[in-house]
């Protein structure tokens, strides 16, 4: 976490630990810092901050939309999931079979782990009325192809619901262009705090019925925020995007990497930096990010499959990166996974063993009765020093 996000939260509680819209000095600056939080994360996803809803983690306010979606549907009514999904994509919208909700799901490819899109167009039909898929799967490291996903669903006319958790640090999300019903996605995993946040389109915030206590406002976003919220780590969301906006105007005035846009750039004779909206310094970050972690996939990749008696689960031919993340799931027998990420754990590298709760994935590959996969994953702030490191020690270990 940026020390400036720890540094928002500890002056938010130092300053103005207050509840929200009262007739005093800190509470009327807490009703700011929200909405200033709120626009921040509008223009991380790129939606206005009245479709902005925050909540304490992806899988709460999903279950919080799944009840309330829940009410409009009649029995028979259909839902498409996926066996890809982390399974706060999948058991909250599963719940509503007890309403008669008939639950489709979609397979993937064994051989790459992506999601099978066939599949998922076989299983729309005229009952169906939501789609709920990830945008990158947090155990293959798989990125869907959502905008395609979000064509057919608005097709067939149903939904779409998004789990943009294990994408959100590592590519662009643009809800706009996606034409997505919903999106959701955890602060934590794109270095801010543990919270959640729904992005809904304006006319179904508003259509759907949030169940709510009464005193509670009718006004969107706030009818879907239950309680007291957790203030001080949403001051954590705002100095999140301060970061990510930070490193995207560094990025363009030379002081990170990315030299080559720029100079692609110069010689289109758009010498001005292109930066000039706190949203464009967000997609300058990515992009920077998304060329450093592409680095250190190829070398992940390349080094993982030599060593002996591994085995890669997910995209691996160097001509199909842009399809997978810097997530990476392997085995290597006989040993569990729960072993090497104890050693590797002793190296100082912190990886985990299981199913991450993906469990449809790690049951359809028969391997949740064998401890899951070990699971590697890559941050921006990674370097390639600490590739090398890594595969040296599980080298060594195996
Ligand atoms: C893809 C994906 N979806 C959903 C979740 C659940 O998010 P949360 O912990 O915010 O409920 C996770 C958490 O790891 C995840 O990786």
């Amino acid at each position: 976490m940026p020390q400036r996000v720890i540094d928002a939260i500890a002056d938010y509680l130092s300053r103005n630990n207050a509840n929200s819209l009262g007739a005093y000095h800190t509470s009327r600056n807490t009703d700011r810092m929200i909405a200033d939080a709120r626009s921040a994360m509008g223009d991380f996803l790129n939606c206005a901050a009245d479709e902005i809803v925050f909540g304490p983690n992806m899988t709460t306010l999903t279950y919080a939309m799944s009840r309330a979606l829940g009410r409009e549907l009649r029995p028979g009514d259909e839902i498409v999931l996926t066996l890809l999904d982390h399974d706060a994509n999948f058991s909250p919208w599963k719940a509503l079979e007890e309403k008669g909700v008939v639950i489709r799901t979609v397979n993937f490819n064994e051989a790459d782990c992506t999601l099978d899109m066939q599949d998922l167009a076989a299983q729309m039909g005229d009952r169906t009325r939501l789609v709920a898929v990830g945008y990158a799967s947090n155990a293959v490291g798989a990125i869907n192809n959502v905008a395609e996903v979000v064509r057919l669903a608005r097709q067939a006319g149903a939904l779409s619901y998004i789990d943009a958790v294990h994408y959100a640090p590592h590519g662009p999300i643009d809800v706009r262009a996606l034409d997505c019903d919903f999106l959701v996605c955890s602060t934590y995993k794109f270095f801010g705090p543990h919270m959640g946040v729904l992005y809904g389109k304006r006319e179904h915030l508003k259509r759907l019925h949030p169940y709510k206590v009464r005193p509670n406002t009718d006004n969107i976003p706030n009818c879907w925020e239950w309680g007291t919220l957790n203030h001080e780590c949403i001051a954590g969301i705002k100095a999140c995007v301060d970061y990510w906006e930070e490193l995207g105007r560094r990025v363009e005035t030379g002081l990170a990497p990315s030299e080559t846009r720029q100079a692609a750039s110069l010689q289109q004779g758009r010498a001005q930096p292109t930066v000039t909206t706190r949203r464009a310094a967000i997609l300058a970050a990515h992009q920077a990010i998304h060329e450093h972690e592409r680095k250190m996939t190829e070398k992940m990749i390349a080094g993982l499959l030599a060593i002996p008696g591994l085995k890669l689960y997910g995209i691996s031919d160097p001509q199909r990166l842009e399809n997978r993340c810097a997530t990476f799931v392997v085995r290597i027998d006989p040993h569990t996974p729960l072993e090497l990420a104890t050693k590797l754990g002793e190296r100082g590298f912190f990886t985990w063993d299981g199913n991450y709760y993906a469990l449809n994935l790690t049951e359809q590959l028969d391997v949740e009765r064998q401890g899951g996969f070990l699971r590697i994953g890559l941050a921006h702030y990674n370097t390639m020093e600490e590739v090398e490191q890594l595969l040296a020690a599980l080298r060594e270990i195996v």
